[in-house]
């Protein structure tokens, strides 16, 4: 049932490129210039009306809500805000029957998560679900929503699940955009057409970095820390690396925004600080350049993500992993999947059980 991998969460990395192609499937058709889906069609006047949306969710799906935030933001300018479902439910939030909450849970079973679209409903939100296991609790309980149709999730850590979260966000702030007349036709022809080709992007991504990635992970067992930095769209793609790392190897990995270094993180870096760079060409490369050059200062060992050709910061940079160039806004999706190869590796290189992680559980249904 593995289909010939090693493990669950190889063959998940691996099914990636059929994973998002379907959740794109019937929904992104390019032809026509439409994106398609039911769930926004049937509420699209509540929400594009909506003052504010509030995004829940819980760890790996956190972290694809913050890309939401930036997607949303961007595209449909509805102004945004992520929070921990767990935060959420316990701090008497403001919430009125103007604002849009969308809940985020690859298992449709997370306890906290639950419980504040239970929240959010009395308070009279109108809640949109993103789950990937069809007919759960979550997907029944809301009020509209939209599958991931990534399939079956076996390993504990999250991988097709989270690239399907960040596809199906993509789907929905451009559908809402393009209706909302924030975004132009020009535009929203040439981002439908980038989220097309990113199945095949990620199948490269995969052909070209498994074996390198593989041989750097050997480099890095014996690793106590790691850090990993991004901007903008690949800030979150860092905390999504780390957590990768951290939950199936046990070492101790942080993610930050780049250029928080400065503010405390960069006291931490010396010759045995692993640092992964997320810096493709779209999105701030000239500003991750100057934090890449003040870890450099410092001795810190620095992979690099980069694009193909990338020059300045993969002199700069101990290991290179190039990957395919997109737009910004999409590039967490491709970049993201090196990262989990990396954590994979070094994991199993530790002997850990990568499958199934101590001390975690694929549905966290106790809060
Ligand atoms: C990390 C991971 C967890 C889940 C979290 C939320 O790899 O799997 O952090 O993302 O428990 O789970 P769902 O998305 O099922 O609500």
């Amino acid at each position: 049932e593995k289909g010939g991998y090693e493990h669950f969460m190889l063959k998940e990395i691996f099914e990636q490129p059929k994973s998002i192609h379907d959740t794109l499937r019937g929904r992104l058709l390019v032809d026509e210039g439409i994106i398609k889906m039911a769930g926004i069609w049937d509420h699209l006047e509540r929400l594009n009306k909506a003052e504010r949306i509030v995004i829940i969710a819980c760890g790996t799906s956190w972290h694809a809500g913050l890309i939401g935030e930036y997607l949303i933001e961007e595209f449909a300018r509805i102004p945004v805000e992520v929070e921990y479902a767990s935060e959420f439910r316990y701090r008497n939030p403001i919430i009125t029957n103007k604002d849009v909450v969308i809940a985020i849970s690859q298992s449709g079973e997370t306890a906290d998560t639950m419980a504040a679209i239970k929240l959010a409903k009395e308070k009279g939100a109108f809640v949109y679900g993103i789950c990937n296991v069809v007919d759960s609790s979550i997907s029944r309980f809301t009020d509209g929503g939209s599958y991931t149709h990534a399939g079956p999730e076996i390993g504990v850590a999250s991988t097709k699940a989270f690239t399907s979260q960040l596809t199906i966000l993509s789907l929905i702030a451009l559908k809402l955009g393009k209706h909302n007349g924030n975004l132009s036709n020009v535009e929203f022809m040439r981002l439908i057409t980038e989220l097309d080709a990113l199945p095949k992007k990620v199948e490269e991504v995969l052909a070209t970095t498994h074996d390198l990635v593989k041989e750097i992970a050997k480099d890095f067992v014996g690793a106590q820390n790691f850090l990993y930095l991004g901007r903008g769209y690949n800030f979150p793609a860092a905390l999504e690396g780390a957590l990768k790392l951290k939950e199936i190897s046990y070492i101790h990995a942080e993610g930050y925004p780049a250029a928080e270094m400065k503010h405390g993180p960069i006291a931490l870096i010396d010759e045995n600080m692993p640092i992964v760079i997320i810096a493709p060409k779209q999105g701030h490369y000239d500003k991750v350049v100057s934090n890449v050059q003040e870890i450099k200062a410092r001795k810190g060992k620095i992979i690099a993500l980069v694009n193909k050709g990338d020059v300045q910061v993969s002199n700069m940079a101990d290991y290179v992993i190039e990957f395919p160039e997109t737009s910004e806004c999409f590039s967490p999706i491709i970049a993201s999947v090196p990262l989990q190869l990396l954590a994979y590796y070094i994991a199993v290189y530790r002997g850990a059980n990568v499958d199934q992680p101590r001390n975690l559980a694929k549905s966290v249904t106790v809060e």
